[in-house]
């Protein structure tokens, strides 16, 4: 494909007819680093879409006079960089081009109050107004599929998240990790307006911070007023420093999970910004739902997608009916099982072909606790209560450090009622029925009739919803997705878009 410059807003429609595909949008200002060709490179190894860079000095967000005649220009530089990282087309608009006076098509927005109450909202007035009205008439004049931003400016990504929702804009945002120099401190267009001094400084407060986010995995708290006590005695000219939930930018309450600390410190003239999110243990995703909702596919593949151990608490459940029947043990006697239970051992190891055994008591029974006879007990067996008691203590010990997708039916309600991330994956007894039925490690089901199935599921489904114990209900906070008329990538591609907008993509980083 050519590549091309547009230096008018006029030529974009013309050149997107021509193009036939969909847009990933880079928005810049120019001055391109490294984590400029972060965004470049990862928009252009996502997709096949056509990548634009567009590069604008927005004079609308800029709070200092200053600071808008000083910022850096390098746009010979920055052609040469964005072409050859991937970019297709650079938009390179002038600012009568993006406001024309006496244009009522220019919408002057206002950023919400409640993003903007918080961290540079406070003393960089009019700056995020300034934002959101670049950034909606780019994207209306674009009208790309993806934008690309950078967590860097995290407060600016929740308000550009903000405006593509209010504005119901069909577009995703994807963003990428704060991107460091090789001392630590975050790049930025404006480290060049430093000195060796300054420099110094914001390195000290960048490692302070990566120093308190290493130690709050030990200590899952911090003392705000001790940092900016220790920060100020190294002469550090504090703006703000701030203990926030990461998405609602409130102040962090003890129950987060995921925190926000972030900071502005001033260096002479400049002023930087740094961040670091605090997390007391790697993030959960819950899955839940009824049988043949497709959880176990879609559970694994997104265990394999992002890397996060896969908890199938199904599994459990099978395994110990699996026992109970080979060591013909009356459960319905409370001492039994009790005694049963004291020696059970659970354990999940991948194997040759990327998937994972289930061993109990060094059994490997992965495939014999799909049979038949194992599906229609273990519904009652998963009923009662010191079962229930003793496997969701497992699932919890297993899950202490997060890092983990768990399904099961009571994963969001009963046994991770702080995941992250909550999910409850549903599809018609019809579709679940055909599913079941050609299924190829389920045997058993293959040779019941279509009915039969439907109607084994109806029970199931009654039994596991009306159980005293753990029934299978949606947590309130559960996103429900009904699988019936998507494909398993589909549906999995929608659970890790769900989860990236949750999650800042720092501190997925293993
Ligand atoms: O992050 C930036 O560089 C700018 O705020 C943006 C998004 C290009 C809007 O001018």
């Amino acid at each position: 494909m050519k590549k091309v410059i547009i230096r008018k807003t006029e030529e974009i429609e013309n050149w997107r007819r021509n193009i036939n595909s969909e847009i990933n949008f880079i928005p810049t200002m120019g001055n391109l680093h490294n984590g400029h060709i972060k965004l470049i490179t990862t928009a252009k190894n996502d997709n096949s879409n056509v990548n634009l860079v567009s590069i604008f000095i927005n004079p609308l967000q800029f709070d200092n006079k200053f600071d808008l005649e000083n910022y850096p220009k390098t746009i010979e530089n920055d052609i040469k960089i964005s072409f050859e990282n991937g970019a297709d087309a650079i938009l390179i608009p002038s600012t009568e081009d993006i406001y024309p006076t006496n244009n009522k098509n220019v919408k002057f927005l206002k950023a919400p109050i409640e993003l903007t109450s918080a961290l540079c909202g406070l003393n960089r007035i009019g700056h995020f107004d300034g934002v959101c009205t670049v950034v909606y008439r780019l994207l209306n004049l674009i009208k790309p599929k993806n934008l690309y931003l950078g967590e860097k400016d995290w407060q600016q990504l929740l308000i550009l998240k903000n405006l593509v929702l209010t504005k119901k804009l069909n577009i995703a945002i994807k963003s990428i990790p704060t991107q460091r120099d090789f001392d630590g401190i975050p790049l930025s267009s404006r480290n060049v307006h430093l000195s060796k001094n300054e420099r110094k400084l914001i390195r000290f407060f960048s490692s302070e911070l990566l120093e308190i986010k290493k130690n709050f995995q030990q200590e899952k708290k911090i003392n705000l007023q001790e940092i900016i006590k220790k920060l100020s005695e190294k002469k550090i000219s504090i703006e703000y420093l701030e203990h926030l939930h990461p998405h609602t930018l409130q102040k962090a309450r003890l129950e987060d999970n995921i925190s926000l600390l972030a900071g502005a410190i001033r260096c002479g003239e400049t002023r930087l910004i740094d961040h670091v999110f605090l997390m007391k243990r790697k993030p959960i995703i819950a899955i839940d739902g009824p049988a043949g909702s497709g959880k176990s596919t879609v559970t694994k593949l997104i265990a394999k997608k992002l890397k996060l151990l896969y908890l199938d608490t199904g599994a459990m459940y099978r395994s110990l009916s699996w026992l109970l029947l080979k060591e013909n043990i009356d459960y319905k006697k409370e001492k039994n099982l009790q005694n049963f239970l004291k020696d059970i051992s659970i354990v999940f190891k991948s194997n040759t072909n990327l998937n994972q055994d289930v061993f109990i008591n060094n059994h490997c029974v992965t495939q014999e606790i799909r049979s038949q006879e194992i599906s229609s007990i273990v519904s009652k067996i998963s009923s009662i209560k010191e079962v229930r008691k003793f496997l969701v203590e497992e699932q919890r010990r297993i899950g202490e450090t997060g890092g983990l997708v768990a399904e099961g039916r009571d994963i969001g309600t009963t046994v991770f009622p702080n995941a992250e991330l909550k999910i409850f994956l549903t599809a018609s007894i019809e579709e679940r029925a055909k599913r079941r039925k050609s299924d190829k490690n389920c045997k058993d089901s293959q040779e019941i009739d279509l009915n039969t199935l439907k109607e084994l599921i109806e029970k199931r489904d009654f039994e596991d919803s009306t159980r005293e114990i753990s029934p299978l209900i949606k947590a309130n906070d559960a996103i429900e997705i009904i699988t019936d008329k998507y494909s398993i990538n589909e549906v999995v591609d929608k659970i890790i878009d769900l989860y990236n907008d949750k999650i800042p993509k720092e501190t997925q980083i293993q």
